[in-house]
C-alpha cells in the first residue's frame, strides 16, 4: 500500500509478465503487465466474466443497480441507459460551464506561497459533479451536499474499509448498533450516504415534477431515457447511478488533473510549447497528447480485473475458472517494449506516427465492454481545466523533487498532494469558452 508501483514492478521483475498472487481472503489472482494480455483478457468480457461481482464491496452505499457493481443483462441494461447521457452530443456544450467552475476556485488560490492543488482539483471536480452531473442549481441545496459528497467519496473509498473483513463489516452496515460505534470505518459511510439519499430522492422528485424535457445535465437525461423495452428508470436506480458516478468520477479526474500539474511544473520544455500551443489556440492536439502521456507515465488506478466464469489460457498458461486475471495499468504503462525510455514525460509519442502504437499500450480507462463509461468526459474535463489554469497562473512546483505515488483510496495519487506556488499571470493563452461569447458576433446556436 506505501509503494505499490515499486511492489509490483518487483514482482515483474523478478516472475515475468504474468505471475499469481495470494491475498488472505481474496481469491487467487493472476496479474499481467503486457497490453496484448490484457487485451486477450478485456476480449473475454462477451463470455461472462465479471467486473461488477469483484466490486462488492461498494453495493451498500451504491445500491443493487450500480453500474459499477452489476453483471450480465442487469448490468448491459444500465449501461445502455447511461452512456448515451456521458457522450458526444450530451456533453458537448459542457465546457462552457467547466471552464466556469474553474475560473471560479482559481481565483480563490493564494499567490506567491506553496499550496495543495489536489485539493483544488477536488474542489472544482466536485462542483462539475454537483452542477453537470446531478444538475443541482439550488444554492442551499450544493451548501448542503458538497461537505457529504466529500466525506462520502473520501470515506467510501477508505483503506480501512477495504480491509475489514467481509462478515464483520456486512453486519456493520446493517446493524442499528453498529451505527452507534463512530470508531467503525462502516459507521461514516453509512450515515453520510443516507443524509445524501435524502438530498437526491427530494432532488429527483422535484426534477420529475418539473418535467423540463430540453435538460442538458446527466440527471435530467437520465430521467429522459428508456430502455429497449420503453421502459424508464426508478428513483433508486437513478440515485443508484448518480452516486457511482461520484464515486468513480471524481477522485479519478481530480488525481488525473493533480498529476498533470505535478509533471509540468517539473518538465518545463513540455509546459512551454503547452503555453505556446494553447496561446497560439489553433488546435487541441497537443493539449490532447500532454493529457493522454500524464495518464499514461502516472495512471490514476493501479489495474482492473475480471473474475472468471472459464477458464482462460494466456500466453503459456491455463488460468482456471474462479481466480482472477488483473491487467496491472501501473506496470503496462511502463513497458519498456512498448514505450522505450518509459519515465520520459515526451508527450509527442501520442502525436504524428508513432500515437498509433502508443494508443495500443494506453489502458488509463480499462478496455473491453467495461471500458470506463465517463472517459470522454474526464478528458474533456482535464483538457478544460489545464486550459484555465494555465492561461489564469504561473505554476512552479515548491519542491523540484518528483512527488512519489501514494495509494490514497483506490487512486495513486502524488504523494505530497501535488504542492505548487502559483503567480498571476495576464490572461493571454487563447480565448476561455466564457469570453469567445462575443454579443456582436454569437455562436451560431445562439
Ligand atoms: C481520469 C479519470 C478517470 C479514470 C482514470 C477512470 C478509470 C476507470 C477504469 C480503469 C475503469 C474500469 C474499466 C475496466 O474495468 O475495464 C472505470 C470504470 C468506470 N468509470 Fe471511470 N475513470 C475516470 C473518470 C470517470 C468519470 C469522470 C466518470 C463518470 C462521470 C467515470 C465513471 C466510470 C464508471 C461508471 C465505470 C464503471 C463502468 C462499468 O463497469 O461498466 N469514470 N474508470
Amino acid at each position: 500500500m506505501r509503494d505499490p508501483v515499486r511492489y509490483f514492478d518487483s514482482l515483474r521483475q523478478r516472475y515475468g509478465p504474468v505471475f499469481r498472487m495470494k491475498l488472505i481472503g481474496f481469491p487467487p489472482q493472476v496479474v499481467v503487465s503486457t497490453a496484448e494480455l490484457a487485451a486477450e483478457i478485456y476480449a473475454t468480457d462477451g463470455d461472462g466474466n465479471r467486473a461488477g461481482a469483484l466490486r462488492a464491496g461498494y453495493v451498500p452505499w451504491l445500491g443493487q443497480y450500480s453500474l459499477f457493481t452489476n453483471d450480465g443483462e442487469p448490468w448491459w441494461r444500465h449501461r445502455k441507459l447511461l452512456s448515451p447521457a456521458l457522450h458526444g452530443r450530451s456533453i458537448a456544450s459542457y465546457p462552457e460551464l467547466i471552464a466556469e467552475i474553474a475560473a471560479e476556485d482559481i481565483r480563490t488560490w493564494p499567490l506567491g506561497r506553496p499550496f495543495a492543488l489536489q485539493d483544488h482539483m477536488q474542489a472544482i471536480t466536485l462542483e462539475i459533479t454537483l452542477r453537470l452531473v446531478f444538475g443541482i442549481r439550488d444554492a442551499e441545496q450544493l451548501t448542503r451536499l458538497r461537505p457529504l459528497l466529500l466525506t462520502l467519496s473520501k470515506a467510501s473509498g477508505s483503506s480501512l474499509l477495504f480491509l475489514m473483513p467481509g462478515r464483520l463489516r456486512a453486519w456493520a452496515e446493517k446493524s442499528p448498533l453498529a451505527m452507534r460505534l463512530p470508531f467503525l470505518p462502516t459507521t461514516r459511510t453509512m450515515k453520510t450516504s443516507a443524509a445524501v439519499d435524502e438530498i437526491l430522492y427530494a432532488e429527483i422528485a422535484r426534477r420529475r415534477d418539473e418535467e423540463d424535457s430540453g435538460a442538458t445535465d446527466v440527471l435530467g437525461r437520465l430521467l429522459q431515457a428508456r430502455d429497449d423495452q420503453g421502459r424508464s428508470m426508478s428513483d433508486q436506480e437513478i440515485r443508484d447511478e448518480l452516486l457511482t458516478l461520484l464515486e468513480a468520477g471524481l477522485e479519478t479526474t481530480a488525481t488525473g488533473l493533480s498529476w498533470a500539474f505535478e509533471r509540468l511544473m517539473r518538465t518545463p520544455e513540455v509546459l512551454k510549447r503547452l503555453q505556446e500551443e494553447l496561446e497560439r489556440g489553433e488546435d487541441e492536439s497537443y493539449l490532447d497528447a500532454v493529457v493522454k502521456k500524464v495518464l499514461r507515465l502516472r495512471s490514476v488506478i493501479t489495474g482492473s480485473g475480471r473474475l472468471l466464469d472459464k477458464p482462460l489460457r494466456l500466453g503459456a498458461y491455463e488460468i482456471p475458472a474462479g481466480w482472477v486475471a488483473i491487467p496491472m495499468f501501473v506496470l503496462i504503462h511502463q513497458d519498456g517494449e512498448a514505450y522505450p525510455d518509459p519515465e520520459e514525460f515526451r508527450p509527442e509519442r501520442f502525436l504524428g506516427e508513432g500515437a498509433q502504437a502508443a494508443q495500443k499500450s494506453f489502458l488509463p480507462f480499462g478496455g473491453g465492454r467495461r471500458y470506463c463509461v465517463g472517459a470522454q468526459l474526464a478528458m474533456m474535463e482535464m483538457k478544460v481545466i489545464i486550459r484555465e489554469v494555465l492561461r489564469r497562473v504561473d505554476l512552479t512546483a515548491a519542491d523540484p523533487a518528483p512527488e512519489p505515488q501514494r495509494m490514497w483510496h483506490v487512486t495513486l495519487v502524488p504523494g505530497r498532494r501535488a504542492i505548487a506556488v502559483a503567480r498571476e499571470q495576464p490572461l493571454k493563452r487563447g480565448p476561455s469558452t466564457e469570453e469567445a461569447r462575443c454579443p456582436v458576433h454569437p455562436a451560431p446556436s445562439e
